[in-house]
């Protein structure tokens, strides 16, 4: 295969490149694209150091076979012709084209022969919090159907970009010096504190990252599933944590739930409330699963199942999903 990353100097470029490494995927030639500010860079892969090349409209994609983009969603809108023009697929990292109904949104535990049906040649990858719940709703999904969900997400600073991340780190520093911190990647002063926002606000209260957990979670699941979201940013940084209410067709004991969790294919089981085991994003950082534990039956509804999940955001929640979209492809 002969392979491009797009957006290579960003968090999920940087993951991007380690896990096509890790996972042996049979990468023939590698090409790294980024802004004008990265080109010229190097990176290593498998030994080999290899140059950064700016993003342009050329034929630098002719040849190659799969892209992977994470460069935001004006350039993947503005490039998604220059990319696929010769025959490239194009796994799209951002939200661009995720409600197109002419690109499939493929979380390959779920909906992977979603994947096929590509007539523009564009795949997307959904969003972090998309990702990690339906891989867990599926579970439950395989055994009766899930009618609503609600949820509320504990984001990491990692959703919002490595510089993010290093913001948040600083908080502390300079906070534990006695200095300002300095809020320039996130709406408030995220050490110390959560936001209860997460991305833009839309006009029915809800903000773009809670409506997407709702659109995104019906198209993946071709489910008429109904989806209410809190979207949380919490002084974490790289794994979400979700805590997820569900109420299903017909009444599903809590056994019954463990059972079909610990065989779903992507999550790990790690509900033992007597040892005090439940995930936590500290745990679950560099993980590829889904981890779910405190399931426990909702009191106020027989019908209802709540139960906990945290996965690495940048891994299960962007890159390694979007590298297992192309395995699939090559099965
Ligand atoms: N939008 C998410 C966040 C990142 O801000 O946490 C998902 O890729």
């Amino acid at each position: 295969m002969k392979v491009a990353i797009v957006g290579i100097s960003g968090a999920v470029g940087q993951e991007l490149l380690r896990i096509l490494e890790e996972r042996n995927f049979p990468v023939e030639e590698l090409a790294l694209f980024g802004s004008s500010r990265s080109a010229g860079k190097t990176y290593t892969f498998r030994g080999t150091s290899i140059k950064v090349k700016q993003l342009q409209h050329n034929d630098d994609f002719k040849g190659i076979d799969i892209a992977f983009v994470s460069a935001g969603g004006s350039t993947s809108l503005e490039f998604s012709e220059t990319i696929t023009k010769h025959g490239t697929i194009m796994i799209d990292n951002s939200s661009a084209f995720r409600m197109y109904d002419d690109v499939p949104l493929v979380v390959p535990e779920v909906n992977p022969e979603d994947a096929l049906n590509r007539p523009r040649g564009i795949i997307a990858n959904p969003n972090c919090t998309t990702i990690q719940m339906v891989v867990a709703l599926k579970a439950i999904e395989d055994i009766t159907h899930i009618r609503k969900v609600h949820v509320a997400t504990y984001q990491a600073a990692s959703g919002a970009g490595a510089a993010a991340m290093r913001e948040l780190e600083n908080q502390y520093k300079q906070i534990v010096n006695g200095e300002k911190p300095t809020i320039e990647k996130f709406p408030y002063q995220l050490a110390f504190n959560l936001i209860p926002q997460v991305d833009v606000f839309t006009e029915n209260g809800y903000t773009k990252e809670e409506l997407k957990m709702h659109n995104e979670t019906r198209k993946i699941m071709h489910s008429n599933i109904e989806v209410s979201a809190t979207c949380v940013r919490v002084p974490v940084m790289r794994a979400h944590s979700e805590a997820t209410w569900i109420e299903t067709e017909r009444s599903v004991p809590v056994e019954e739930a463990r059972e079909a969790f610990a065989k779903a294919e992507g999550v790990v089981l790690m509900d033992n409330p007597d040892k005090k085991e439940y995930p936590m994003p500290l745990d679950v950082t560099g993980k590829d699963e889904v981890y779910v534990g405190r399931i426990r039956k909702d009191l106020t509804n027989d019908k209802g199942l709540t139960f906990w999940t945290v996965s690495d955001q940048i891994r299960k929640g962007a890159a390694l999903n979007a590298i297992q979209i192309a395995e699939y492809l090559l099965k």
